[in-house]
């Protein structure tokens, strides 16, 4: 397959180019590409004579989408508008990439598929809704599909930010312990998009985060395990932390598509990211 990547140069997007190499593969980043400018999309778009288009990019700071709404909107909720409306027109298969951010995040359990979502308390998540919504309207064939707590290759994510916290300097750090999700590798999202790219006949939403939960407390104190790091961490409350993005308390997302579909489950976190590290941060 002939394979566009919106924002194929982002952190998820490098992975994609790994795991996808099987496949002809478009990196669709700026500033060549860029998904605000409908016209020039399409154009290109339609030049490529594509199968499939992934869509990654985004405007993924989540604090600075508070300040900077109109960029926020144009980005996440336009420009996946346009790519929809050029998907459509090209008969290109549309997956979009979207985040747990578009919940509210106060339910008691992870939310499924189907749990209705749009309550959204960010700009960040409000405007990936938006696109969610718009995409769901221009391009009947498409996939959205939701992850959260995401690292990969090169970062930024959290697991670099203790990597680098963890430095010898701080005796003891403060991690949250009061927001639960379910860390994600880069890798086992690719590895699954790769699966459902083989299933033509599969549209709607699927949540894509690996199996298992956390918090935040948890899952520092498992990097540091695996890295092998003596680092003293203490729970602390969000509130500790305030940010101008109020964090979700529950980013926790249930996978209940893929198992209506028959696919096969997510790895559990621990597993995914014990891979992680060995790759990232063992230097021979
Ligand atoms: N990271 C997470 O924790 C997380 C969690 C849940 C969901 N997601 C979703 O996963 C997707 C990928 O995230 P990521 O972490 O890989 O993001 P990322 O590293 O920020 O990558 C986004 C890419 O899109 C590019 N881009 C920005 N504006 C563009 C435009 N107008 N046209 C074309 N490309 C543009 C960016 O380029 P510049 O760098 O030059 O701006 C960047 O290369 C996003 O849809 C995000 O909402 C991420």
């Amino acid at each position: 397959m002939r394979i566009v990547i919106t924002g194929g140069k982002g952190m998820l997007g490098r992975t994609f180019q790994g795991i996808l190499s099987e496949h002809e593969l478009v990196v669709a980043d700026l500033p060549e590409w860029d998904i605000t400018n409908a016209v020039d999309f399409n154009q290109r778009l339609e030049a490529c004579h594509a199968d499939a288009v992934i869509h990654c990019a985004a405007m993924t700071a989540v604090d600075k989408c508070e300040s900077e709404v109109d960029l926020a909107y144009r980005l996440n909720a336009i420009g996946s508008l346009n790519v929809a409306v050029a998907c459509h027109r090209n008969n290109v298969r549309l997956i979009a990439i979207s985040t747990d951010y578009v919940f509210e995040g106060t339910l008691d359990r992870p939310y499924h598929e189907f749990d209705v979502a749009g309550n959204a308390h960010t700009v960040y998540g409000a405007s990936k809704f938006a696109g969610e919504e718009l995409i769901r309207r221009h391009c009947p064939n498409h996939l959205i599909c939701r992850i959260s707590w995401l690292y990969g290759p090169g970062g930024p994510s959290f697991v670099h930010s203790m990597m680098k916290l963890a430095d010898g300097t701080r005796p003891v750090l403060k991690v949250v312990d009061d927001q639960h999700g379910n860390p994600t590798s880069t890798f086992a999202v690719a590895r699954h998009l790769a699966l459902l790219l083989k299933h033509p006949e599969l549209v709607g939403t699927f949540h894509l985060t690996c199996e298992g939960e956390a918090t935040w407390f948890e899952f520092a104190r498992e990097i540091f395990r695996l890295a092998g790091k003596q680092q003293e961490i203490q729970p602390c409350t969000t509130a500790d932390f305030p940010r101008p993005a109020p964090r979700p308390l529950n980013s926790r997302l249930e996978k209940m598509m893929l198992r209506l579909c028959g696919l096969p489950p997510m790895p559990a976190w621990q597993e995914a990211l014990a891979e992680f590290m060995q790759q990232e941060f063992t230097r021979i």
